[in-house]
Parts: structure tokens; sequence; C-alpha cells
């Protein structure tokens, strides 16, 4: 390597140089480190392709990250350019105290400074459980360096006495069955050992095989790269291909700002809707475009779902899992029957339209997985947007997972002030609980819980489950799984430790829910509201006045804002930040 300061420092191992006030000797030492681990002159030459590697012994999720950092590095020499793979932070849902999504962010900082940080031409990311994609792509969206995305893909299905299982909806419905008395102790341990039966991300249309999709329908996955299960054949071909096509991102400067466009994301919320995707996509979603100074707009995603239909049966909404879905196609089954509702003319990290992709996808076979927009397995979207003197800046409903007969319901609040006031007392068979009753969660938003941790899912009170109910109404200003499902709103905004209205409602006050006409309404006089408005007090959180957590408390945004934190946010989105 010719280490005359001529050279173009926009680009390989050039790139980035760490300041001593010397370029020519910075890039000197630079060699002289890497080369103790055996690179050559010929391969530091070349255009640089880093690998952010999410492997953990905390994340089964991601138990085939080796193989395929392996696949995508094979992709890469072969077009000529040098791998170079490094580690970020790996998050999984069950492995994340207080909650997964109180280190989005975290991860989302770690990738955004070590892509830009460290010298690479362009970046594959490899994600797959919940958090850790929309981390990855807020962080390159940052940092607006080449990149792609490369998913684990999910796990395959696990059978318990015959009956197909798979995480995490059925582990839901076990657990159900096993507070309900319907199973024994001995049984439950036995679903235990097959729900999650190898590597890879939930089997189901939960959060991460919803972001898996959405992105490849952003265009910053491979067409066909979202399904495809973690252990097979066709996803090390993918995650090859990935690699080849990383390469040529890096040779034509593609960076996220051009395929990541407003346009993208309207495609991305479209098929959010269509696949009956999780609630936490529309955060995620949300998030990622205000890194990109773009506002994602509640009530325009509402439109589009009283147009867009379901078409994936997939649990929590429908009865297949992942694996079938890619059998039946992937995504590219999906995107044929929404043609007529997508940008087509969007770009994708193939340097092709969305719309080309399509037309090259392979020809439709017979299927049961993906119906036609003529015949949708559910009406309208699978989500609604909600507001009212409850929630005046907009909540969230699963309406395709919910029960239809609770859509329209007025019922009684009984009220939970935490997370651990629920857990205190939700069992307690002397609690005062009917099955037309309203659960309320209150401070278990982005900074009541913190971290607006997935406790949307209240259980059915044990009483009421014994006696056969299966679903009440249940409101918080939390998340849900996007594995769960039930008549369950979510994302209440402001949230409680806000100020929300939803930290004024009292148990005995009456809540209508209203989806079809999008309403959710505290039917108590304003007088009242007012006084006890009077009387708030925020909830305080021990530990908070250092690190990361303090970090957080001061600055994270709601739910509408995508829970980013406001200084990572352009200034041209105009937010205002929510700190208190
Ligand atoms: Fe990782 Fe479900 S726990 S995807």
């Amino acid at each position: 390597m010719n280490m005359s300061s001529g050279d173009d420092t926009s680009r390989g191992m050039r790139k980035g140089l760490t300041s001593y006030g010397d370029a020519r000797f910075s890039l000197f030492l630079r060699k002289a480190f890497i080369k103790g681990m055996g690179y050559s002159d010929d391969a530091l030459d070349r255009p640089i392709i880093g690998i952010a590697n999410t492997a953990s012994g905390y994340n089964a999720c991601h138990a085939n990250v080796p193989d395929l950092v392996e696949a995508v590095k094979r992709g890469i020499m072969l077009s000529g350019a040098l791998p170079i793979d490094f580690p970020t932070i790996s998050i999984h849902e069950s492995f994340a105290h207080p909650t997964s999504m109180f280190l989005r962010n975290l991860m989302a900082m770690d990738t955004e400074e070590l892509v830009r940080a460290q010298p690479m031409d362009a970046v594959v990311l490899i994600g797959g459980c919940d958090k850790t994609v929309p981390a990855q792509l807020m962080g390159a969206a940052s940092a607006n360096v080449p990149a792609i995305q490369l998913v684990t893909g999910p796990m395959l299905t696990g059978s318990h006495r015959g009956e197909r299982v798979g995480a995490c909806t059925d582990c839901r419905r076990f657990w159900a069955r096993y507070r309900a008395g319907e199973i024994d102790d001995a049984e439950i341990s036995e679903v235990n050992d097959q729900l999650v039966p190898g590597a890879g991300t939930c089997g189901v249309m939960g959060t991460a095989s919803t972001m898996a999709m959405v992105v490849e329908a952003l265009g910053m996955m491979l067409p066909g790269g979202a399904a495809a299960p973690a252990v097979s054949a066709d996803r090390r071909r993918i995650a090859e291909a990935t690699g080849a096509c990383a390469v040529r991102l890096a040779a034509e400067k593609l960076t996220p700002d051009r395929i990541m466009t407003a346009k993208a994301f309207e495609n991305a919320l479209t098929v959010l809707l269509a696949i009956g995707g999780s609630t936490n996509g529309i955060v995620h979603l949300t998030a990622m475009a205000g890194r990109l100074g773009l506002e994602l707009d509640l009530d325009g995603f509402d439109r589009i779902g009283r147009q867009v239909p379901v078409l994936v049966d997939l649990k929590p909404s429908g009865q297949h899992y992942m694996e079938d879905l890619h059998d039946a196609g992937g995504l590219p089954t999906v995107l044929r029957e929404l043609r007529d509702c997508l940008h087509l003319d969007c770009l994708t990290v193939t340097g092709r339209a969305l719309g080309e992709e399509i037309e090259a996808a392979p020809k439709p076979w017979k299927q049961e997985i993906v119906a036609p927009l003529s015949k949708p397995v559910y009406p309208t979207g699978g989500m609604a947007v909600l507001r009212g003197n409850l929630a005046p800046r907009g909540a969230i409903i699963k309406q395709s997972a919910a029960s239809e007969s609770l859509l329209a319901h007025k019922g009684r609040a009984i009220v939970f002030s935490s997370i651990e006031d629920l857990t205190a007392r939700i069992d307690d068979p002397d609690l005062d609980v009917r099955p037309d009753d309203i659960l309320v969660l209150q401070n278990a938003g982005p900074k009541g819980a913190p971290g607006m941790p997935e406790a949307g899912y209240m259980p059915i009170p044990r009483k009421l489950a014994a006696q056969g109910v299966k679903d009440m109404v249940r409101i918080s200003d939390a998340r849900m799984s996007g594995t769960a499902s039930g008549t369950i709103v979510l994302h209440i905004t402001p949230e409680s430790a806000e100020g929300g209205p939803l930290a004024l409602v009292r148990t005995g006050d009456i809540i209508e829910l209203d989806v079809p006409n999008r309403r959710i309404e505290l039917l108590v006089e304003g007088a009242v509201l007012a006084k006890r408005r009077s009387e708030f007090t925020p909830p305080s959180h021990t530990g908070s006045d250092r690190g990361y957590k303090k970090l957080f408390l001061d600055t994270v945004l709601q739910a509408d804002r995508g829970c980013d934190f406001d200084f990572l946010v352009p200034e041209s989105v105009g937010v205002t930040p929510d700190r208190s």
C-alpha cells in the first residue's frame, strides 16, 4: 500500500484516520497493527466492508450469526473486497432488564459510532431479535454510510404432543392455559422444551419478523431476505448475496438516505398493515424515519389501514408460521398482491426499483399463506390509531388480533398504578373485577417504567381465567410483544408519567373504546379531571441520577416520536424535547 498523503482518504483503510497530527503516520500505524493479524498489502488496498457482528451467548435469536458472518465474508471476497467484522451490542428480548427497549437507543448509538469511527466503505448489519434491526438502521441512517441489513431469520417450529408450536404466541397461549389450570406443571415444563427448537427469531409475525418484512419493503434488505429460516441453506445463500451486494453499494456510494425516503417509509407502513405486523413496528419505523428528518404521520397510517387489508395468515393474527411464509415465497408474494398500493419507483439496495424487483421475483404458485387482495385474511389493516381525551397524541390497537365483540366496548376501569402493583394484585382472589371491566395500567411508558416494556399484555385475572375468560379490554402506555393477541390498547400518548390523562384514571371510572370510530374516551367530568391533575405527582426512579438511566430519562421522546433520544434526531424534524 502506498502511504502517500495524496491517496484517496475517503475509502478503504485510509478512511477516517486516527488523529495523530500526521496523516501518513496514522496510516502507517493503522497498517502496522492490522498486519499483526496477517493481512497483506493487496488485501488492505481493497474496499472494506464492515460486518456488524451481534453474536452473543445471551442471544439464541442470533445463534447462527457466526455462520452468517462466514457466508457474508465469502460474498464480499468473491466480489473483490475485504470483509472485517466487528462486535456491537446484542440485545435479546428475555435477557434485557428492565426491558430491551431501554437499550435500543444505546445499541443504535453504538452501531452509529462504530460504523462512523472505523474504516469501512459499506456495512452489513446482522440483526434479528426485536430491537436489534431498528437499532442498527437508526445508527446506519445517522452515520449515512452505505448499509445493507441481513437478518438471522426465523426459527423453525417445534412440536408438543403432536401439535406444532413456536415462540412466542404459543408461549403465551400455553401459559394462559396453565394459569387457568387447564394444564399441569409437568406439561408446561414439556412445552417449555419445545417452544424454541433452535436458532433464530420468533417464528410468528412478532416484532422480529415484522421488522424483517418492513425493512425488506423499505429497500434496505435483499428481495426475499426476510423470511428464510435461520438454519436453512437459503439463509446462508442470502448472506453470501448480501456480502456481494454490499460491495456494489460501496462502489456506487449508495447511502441509506437515498433508499430510506418518505415514500419508502410509506411502503413499509403499507406492508406493516398488510402482514398484521407488530405494534412495535410503528414505534421503530417512526424512530428510523426520524433519524433522516422524516416524520411519520399516525393519522396517515390509519388512513392507509382503512384501505390495505391483512393478507398474511400468520400467528398471532392468523394460523401459520414464518417458515410457511418462506415456502409461500416470502415478502415478494405479499408485494405482488400490494403492487397497486406501493410506490414502485423507490430505490432498493440492489440499485433497482422496488417495482423492478417485484417483476423479477419468481412467478406465483398455489399457496394458502398469503391471501389475494380480493379475499383478505382481515378486511382492514392490522392496526388502528385511536385518539380521544384519554390519548390526545394517539394510541394503537392491533385490531386484527383483538376480539371482534370488544372493539366497541364501554366498561368500568380497574386501575393498576405500576407494573409492580399489577403483579401484586392481578391474581388476588379479592380483586373486584368482572369480565366486562377494562384493565388499566399506568406508569409503564417510556419514562414511567422506564423503557416502555411489553407489559401491555396484562394477564387475565386468574379467577376470571379459571372461569374461561380469554380476553378483556386492556389499556396502557406500555408496548406489547408482537407475538401477543387480545383487545389491547397500547402506546397511550402522552404517557401517565408525563402527566398524560392516563394518570388521571381511577378505579370505577367509565372508559369507552370505539375502534370503528377510532376513539378512546374517559367519561369523567372535566372539573374532576382538573382536580386530579392538580394532585398529580410523577413517579421517581432509583438510580436515575447517573449513567445511561439518567440519559434515558432526561432525553427519551414519547411513543409518537419513536422513543428516540431527543438529541439524536436532526433539528429539521422540529422535535420539541419531552424533557421535564
Ligand atoms: Fe428474539 Fe423473539 S425473542 S425474536
